[in-house]
């Protein structure tokens, strides 16, 4: 298999600068990267490293000044612009669960409309039955389909959202923080599930975090940014346990041991977040 063949997503010298202030430093300064079929790339770095840009750039949420993002070779394209087919292949979950749905809307609702907006990923039979399996696939009971997403938890709102991406079969998903507002224990059952649906689903990710513990647990590859570049990038266990670069070694610095227990509370002092 030749090197483009294993590549699913391809990023290019991405360049982003928000206001177009002369001389201002660009929030995404040539980034690089490639996720194969299948494979999860975790993207690490402080706030304000460039991770959430180039998540926009790759859902088509963002023109980039410079550089090209392909999926399977073909130019991905704002999202409004992409052939249905690529709008299905990438879908994201964002890191508020809350705010990515529609509160007033029903779950089934919200589900139905993405079958509408995606004809040939809508169930041929009993769309009930076929809505309730995709539910119970999420850890959801069939009566969430009738609440109101604003009448949901934190957790079960990140599940349809996960369920509304699921839902059209896409062969990338991008998790842009997609734990990080979560309770540690939600945080936990949520991973769980991305990783059951991975494997279920032949999913690639691309997996965005500050947590190094939580990449730890899910990613292939991880890519550390900073300041708007990739400063290293390789396989999870070596990144993680024997980083290259003086900024993955302060920022592991800034992160709880690995093996450590989180603690208690979830909260920073324990330094999984850096
Ligand atoms: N809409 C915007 N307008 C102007 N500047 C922005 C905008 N969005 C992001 N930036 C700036 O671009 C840089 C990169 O931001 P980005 O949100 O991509 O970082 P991040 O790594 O996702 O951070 P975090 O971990 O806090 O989510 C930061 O300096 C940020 O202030
Ligand atoms: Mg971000």
């Amino acid at each position: 298999m030749s090197a483009s063949e294993r590549t699913l997503l391809d990023v290019r010298d991405l360049r982003v600068s928000y206001g177009g202030r002369r001389g201002a430093r660009a929030a995404v300064d040539g980034v690089s990267l490639s996720v194969a079929p299948e494979e999860t790339l975790g993207l690490v770095g402080e706030s304000g490293s460039g991770k959430t840009t180039v998540a926009r750039c790759v859902a088509g949420l963002l023109r980039p000044g410079a550089g090209t993002v392909t999926f399977e070779g073909r130019p991905l394209g704002r999202a409004g612009r992409r052939p249905p087919e690529l709008q299905r292949a990438v879908q994201m979950v964002f890191q508020d669960p809350r705010s990515s749905l529609n509160p007033r809307m029903t779950v089934a609702s919200i589900i139905a409309e993405v079958w509408r907006t995606h004809p040939v990923t809508a169930p041929e039979g009993d769309r009930t039955e076929a809505l309730h399996r995709l539910l119970a696939d999420m850890g959801l009971d069939p009566e969430v389909a009738a609440r109101r997403a604003g009448d949901l938890s934190g957790g079960q709102c990140q599940r349809v959202s996960i369920a509304r991406a699921l839902a059209v079969r896409p062969r990338l998903l991008v998790c842009d923080e997609a734990v990080s507002a979560l309770d540690v224990s939600v945080q936990a059952q949520i991973l769980r599930l991305l990783v059951d649906l991975r494997g279920r689903h032949r999913l690639a990710m691309l997996f965005i975090s500050h947590d190094l513990g939580v990449v730890h647990q899910i990613a292939d590859r991880v890519a550390v940014m900073h300041r708007g570049l990739i400063v290293e990038e390789g396989r999870t266990g070596e990144v993680l346990t024997a980083p290259r670069h003086a900024y993955t070694r302060a920022l592991l610095d800034a992160a709880l041991d690995l093996d450590d227990p989180v603690p208690e509370d979830g909260t920073a002092d324990g330094r999984a977040v850096v």
